[in-house]
């Protein structure tokens, strides 16, 4: 199919990121920005413009955007708190929706948006949420290998999310750092991404033991550290490390342990990957050789990145929404998938509010959501003792 129109609501940060995957696929065409703030649509339809698109309409909101003319498909790029209802209103409306992670910033609202989506899959209607990272070359090698059962049984992975987060990044817009529009700290908006991974690759999680701390920043209700266990339901077990104050300059790790394979994603390249019937490791890790079978050189840990990288796993994932709405089948990452990843970061904040395990399913069913109306409706204490 050619030719989808795209409406982008919300023309920051992330709007820069979708306009540029939509330049860039053949098939679509941003017709709309719809931002309260004027400002941010007319940097944003600017910016459009200067890198060869057409001139998009600008619009003060969504629901204007929506009645102003066709539109098949919106991108929900607005702070988490708004994006079940942006997204409800969308599929009300009879178009496909693409919203960012993560799904919402409530649990209650994204199981809402979940099952607003099932309800419509039937006519056609294809809503997905982004998780760009499930489309590098590295996590698809990896999963692939993990599916085919190369990688034996799955006993354990080690999850890193070594950020840095200055106090600026929290001033820069009064959502965030707010439980109400972010969600959480470190483990919901920057760590959901591997969360996504672990659960994809791991399946499906039982348990969560975690603790939290508010340690390096102020004037935020969430946690900027996290740690926490995981236990999977068939046995396998993960460590998750998320913050936003770690001296910056690292990139996000992920191991991948099995009895038959292991491997490592550095930075969304592939540093390490073995598995019994693959080629030896030692051989691997030596040069690119060995490896180019299950990525290209491009996605070696250590290979430069190309400029154009950061839309690379944006445009992935619209071209997977285009073959999805094309063939009628289901999006490689559903609001079903979704949700769980945000049960599992609501879990992490649950267990280190009552300072016990807590069943992932029993959250993921809405048996805590008077607790966590009680947690999140104050800021967590700063754990810091000194600064
Ligand atoms: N996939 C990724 O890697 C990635 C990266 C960054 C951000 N995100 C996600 O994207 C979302 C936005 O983050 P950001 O950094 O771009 O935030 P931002 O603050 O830079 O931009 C949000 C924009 O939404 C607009 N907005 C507010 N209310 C609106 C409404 N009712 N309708 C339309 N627009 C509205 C704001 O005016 C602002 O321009 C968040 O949910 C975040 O988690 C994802």
């Amino acid at each position: 199919m050619t030719g989808l129109t795209v409406v982008i609501a919300g023309s920051s940060v992330i709007g820069h990121t979708h306009a540029g995957a939509i330049l860039r696929h053949p098939g679509l065409r941003v017709a709309a920005l719809a931002d309260p703030d004027a400002q941010a649509n007319d940097r944003l339809a600017r910016w459009i413009t200067e890198h060869g698109g057409p001139a998009p309409q600008r619009h003060d909101s969504l629901g204007e955007a929506l009645a102003a003319g066709t539109v098949d498909l919106v991108a929900i790029c607005t702070p988490s708190g708004l994006h079940a209802e942006l997204a409800e209103q969308a599929l009300a409306a009879g178009v496909h929706v693409l919203v960012e992670k993560p799904l919402d910033a409530s649990l209650p609202a994204a199981r809402r948006i979940a099952q607003a989506a099932a309800h419509v899959e039937a006519s056609g209607q294809v809503c997905a949420v982004v998780c760009q990272h499930r489309f590098d070359p590295a996590s698809v090698a990896v999963a692939t290998r993990v599916r085919a059962g190369a990688f034996g049984r799955i006993t354990s992975a080690v999850a890193s999310v070594p950020w840095w987060r200055g106090q600026r990044y929290y001033d820069s817009a009064g959502w965030r750092g707010t439980w109400r529009q972010d969600g959480g700290g470190a483990t919901m908006n920057q760590g959901v991404h591997t969360v996504d991974l672990l659960l994809w690759l791991l399946g499906h999680p039982e348990e969560v033991f975690a603790y939290t701390g508010a340690t390096a920043h102020d004037r935020i209700e969430i946690e900027d550290v996290a740690t926490a266990t995981i236990r999977f339901a068939s046995g396998a077990l993960a460590v998750l490390h998320a913050t936003t104050a770690a001296y910056p300059g690292l990139g996000v790790r992920l191991q991948v342990h099995g009895t038959q394979g292991s491997a490592v994603i550095h930075d969304d390249q592939l540093e390490y990957l073995h598995t019994a019937d693959g080629p030896d490791p030692s051989a691997y890790a030596a040069g690119p050789d060995q490896s180019s079978a299950a990525v290209p050189e491009s996605e070696l840990r250590g290979a430069p990145k190309p400029a154009e990288a950061f839309v690379t796993g944006h445009l992935r994932q619209y071209q997977d929404m285009v073959d999805a709405i094309d063939t009628g089948r289901r999006p490689a990452v559903t609001t079903a998938d979704a949700l769980l990843a945000v049960a599992v970061v609501k879990t992490v904040y649950l267990s280190a509010y009552l300072h016990r395990p807590i069943q992932v399913p029993a959250v993921l069913a809405g048996e805590f959501d008077d607790v966590l109306a009680t947690l999140e409706s104050s800021a967590i204490p700063s754990t810091a003792t000194t600064r």
